[in-house]
């Protein structure tokens, strides 16, 4: 969506990747994903064999050296023309890529933008890289087990990794017995392992083992002299992905969604945490003003369930948390039977709305300081779209 002049222009298009071009033509699914079948055990043994990955970069955007980069942290990012929408194949950052490449970049206070990747292979390794004027890997290093990492964050010093006690059973992938989805197993007796990575590559890293907990994404973290205060959306466990698979499948969930926004303190010298519930209600896409990115935040924004029943489908609320004083304000958004991830901008907040009655999309766009006003305009597309997972704004883009 472009807003400009008082005017505002949408567009929309799949990301024209290989494999889908593939299917378009041949009417079948010939790759490997995340949750994809091919066909039997011998056809996915044999896509497997041939690395028929699929790379649906479908998860999140970048704009990164006038780039407009499409995500998914199971491949290299795919470059996109930002005028038309055409995808122009995966990029390897100039070489610098020696991993698949992460959803969720993360910027430092001083401006340095830094993403990571997991190599699954023989063992799991995580690859930190800083995006300057070119892309390098900083930081390499071997995780336990195959875990699966979706966010991190960064503060002046520290690079902050929660990986979950989810592990994959990799010889039922490698075999065609499993998705990688299907192979993942919860092993709460594990812990989780909680990362301080040092942005100066020259010291050490820190591993600390806590209770086991599940987390998608990070609203921000900052330093407080040796503890690190990180703001996140939490779970008890990994069932988080059946009531996502569900809500995609369009079946009923079996249990409504339970994230909870949580403000976890580590203390640097011993590894010993504390951890108190900011929003105690079903949430999730949180975000913040990206000026307060590794730095004391005061609000953070989420996509919510207003009510229990609720919670067995998608967001129907955006939320404004308050973490100073606990207060926790609902938007004025009218009917909404699917919420998106809000993002921040200039002082507003963006969210597509999905209305089921209508079955049409819009672009909210609220004045993120009033919760309580109706939204400043409503952008609408003439039809629904997919869900998204997240978003990202950028000011005057410059187009080619
Ligand atoms: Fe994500």
């Amino acid at each position: 969506m472009r807003l400009a002049n008082g005017r505002a222009e949408g567009a929309v298009r799949l990301v024209d990747s290989w494999h889908l071009d593939e299917e378009r033509r041949t009417g079948r699914t010939s790759t490997v994903g995340f949750a994809t079948r091919v066909g039997g055990p011998i056809a996915q043994l044999w896509s497997m064999a041939r690395r028929r990955f699929r790379n649906p970069a479908n998860t999140s955007v970048m704009w990164w050296n006038d780039r407009l980069l499409a995500l998914y942290e199971g491949g290299a990012p795919t470059a996109i023309d930002p005028d038309t929408l055409e995808a122009q194949g995966t990029t390897d950052l100039a070489g610098a890529l020696d991993s698949p490449f992460s959803a969720h970049p993360s910027t430092a206070p001083d401006g340095t933008t830094y993403n990571f990747g997991v190599s699954l292979s023989r063992v799991a390794t995580l690859r930190l890289y800083r995006l300057g004027e070119r892309a390098e890997c900083v930081r390499s290093f071997v995780l336990r087990g195959h875990p699966l990492v979706h966010d991190f964050v960064v503060t002046d010093h520290y690079a902050i990794f929660f990986v979950s006690p989810l592990r994959m059973n990799g010889p039922s992938v490698l075999v065609g017995w499993k998705t990688p989805l299907e192979a993942l197993e919860w092993r709460p007796e594990e812990g989780t392992d909680v990362y301080v990575v040092p942005l100066d590559s020259s010291a050490p890293i820190a591993c600390f083992s806590t209770d086991p907990f599940y987390q998608w994404h990070f609203a921000n973290a900052y330093e407080e002299g040796r503890t690190i205060v990180v703001d996140f959306v939490r779970y008890d466990d990994f069932t988080t992905n059946d009531f996502l698979s569900a809500l995609f499948e369009r079946r009923a969930p079996e249990a409504p969604a339970d994230g909870a926004l949580v403000r976890r303190a580590i203390d640097l010298d011993t590894g010993a945490m504390t951890e108190a519930t900011l929003f105690s209600r079903s949430c999730e896409f949180p975000r913040i003003d990206p000026a307060d990115a590794g730095r004391p935040h005061r609000y953070v924004y989420l996509a919510a369930h207003s009510t229990r029943e609720r919670a067995f489908g998608g967001f129907d609320e955006l939320v404004r948390v308050d973490v100073e004083t606990g207060r926790a304000e609902p938007y004025a958004l009218g009917h909404a039977d699917f919420v998106s991830e809000p993002v921040y901008a200039n002082g507003y907040l963006l969210a597509y709305v999905y209305d089921d009655r209508a079955r049409r999309t819009h672009l909210a766009i609220l004045d993120a300081d009033r919760p309580h006003r109706p939204p400043v305009a409503r952008c609408g597309f003439d039809q629904p779209l997919p869900p998204t997972f997240h978003g990202f704004w950028r000011d005057a883009v410059v187009t080619r």
